[in-house]
């Protein structure tokens, strides 16, 4: 019988095998490096978006092997996000998956170094896929431009940019929440599609951008709601940066409301799947509620 915790944590134990292999065969030139690659990779995390790209396979009929690199190659990417995102020029924040943030911990020349360093990394990777073939380089591609200055980085530097605002529109905050939150989100979905030869991929795209409207109203609202306990970050960092967010634009109930409509988005989306979609809707659930 199908269990979403059970599911959930059987797609994580597989990626933190894979993951934990890939991080021992980075190379060792610098061990002081390696250490801060490693160190806030290993701190965990929900890995949702290798979870996504895991189930996605799966209900597409992609062994799980053929996405396992695009996997962790994003999961660097995201880890290198927010080893710069802690960054004092950034959010300044000195926890991060309940343990210091990386600078913290190896200083912030070694935090910046760990974070490029990842990313090539996961290129790296991603380059040894396409010599498989066309789809292993659309994937590749995909990625780095979900990564790249037209995707989270560009996310990233609108909401670096724009809190220096007086005032903002939810069109801003759409876009802050599309490009940093949502392009990683997208890509799991979008990657296992295209390695299913495009099966499902209007749709998966499409849901992926609601669930990252999703994923960030949530983030918002437990940075004000949540506690550190949960989250392993400090909480009431974005009043005090003075970030856009949907608390400061809506208030914190009709945020709530936004994350219900976006939850229903989500839920909407899959119906149009020609597939069982048991899992992406029950993360759905997980996500709208979730503590951290
Ligand atoms: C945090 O991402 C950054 C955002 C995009 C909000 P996650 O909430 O996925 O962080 P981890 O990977 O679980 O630590
Ligand atoms: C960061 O958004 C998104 C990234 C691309 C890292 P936040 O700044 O809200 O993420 P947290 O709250 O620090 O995890
Ligand atoms: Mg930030
Ligand atoms: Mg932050
Ligand atoms: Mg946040």
């Amino acid at each position: 019988m199908y269990d979403f915790e059970k599911t959930y944590a059987a797609y994580l134990s597989k990626f933190e095998e894979a993951l934990k292999k890939y991080c021992e065969g980075l190379p060792e030139k610098i061990p002081t490096l390696k250490q801060a690659m490693v160190y806030s990779v290993m701190l965990g995390g929900k890995r949702i978006r290798p979870v996504l790209m895991l189930a996605a396979a799966d209900m597409l009929g992609v062994p799980s092997e053929e996405v396992m690199p695009f996997a962790v190659a994003l999961e660097w990417i995201h880890t290198y996000s927010l080893i710069h995102d802690d960054l004092p020029a950034m959010d300044n924040d000195d926890y991060r998956r309940g343990k210091p943030s990386n600078h913290k911990v190896f200083g912030e020349a070694m935090a910046v170094l760990a974070g490029d360093a990842l990313l090539n990394a996961a290129y790296d990777l991603c380059f040894a896929q396409c010599f498989k073939g066309e789809k292993y380089v659309r994937a590749s591609k995909y990625l780095s431009e979900a990564a790249g200055e037209n995707g989270m980085i560009a996310g990233q530097s609108a909401d670096i940019l724009w809190s220096e605002k007086e005032q903002f529109t939810e069109e801003d905050l759409r876009f802050i929440y599309a490009y940093k939150t949502g392009k990683l989100l997208v890509a799991p979905l979008a990657i296992a599609s295209i390695l299913a030869d495009d099966r499902g991929f209007l749709e998966l795209e499409e849901f992926g951008r609601e669930l990252g409207r999703l994923f960030q109203l949530t983030d918002d609202i437990l940075d004000v709601t949540g506690d550190f306990g949960n989250l392993g970050k400090t909480v009431g960092k974005d009043k005090e940066e003075g970030k856009l967010t949907c608390v400061r634009l809506y208030g914190l109930e009709q945020s709530r409301i936004e994350a219900d409509l976006a939850a229903d988005a989500c839920l909407l989306v899959l119906e149009r799947l020609n597939t069982d979609t048991s899992f992406l809707r029950d993360l759905v659930h997980f996500v709208r509620e979730r503590k951290k």
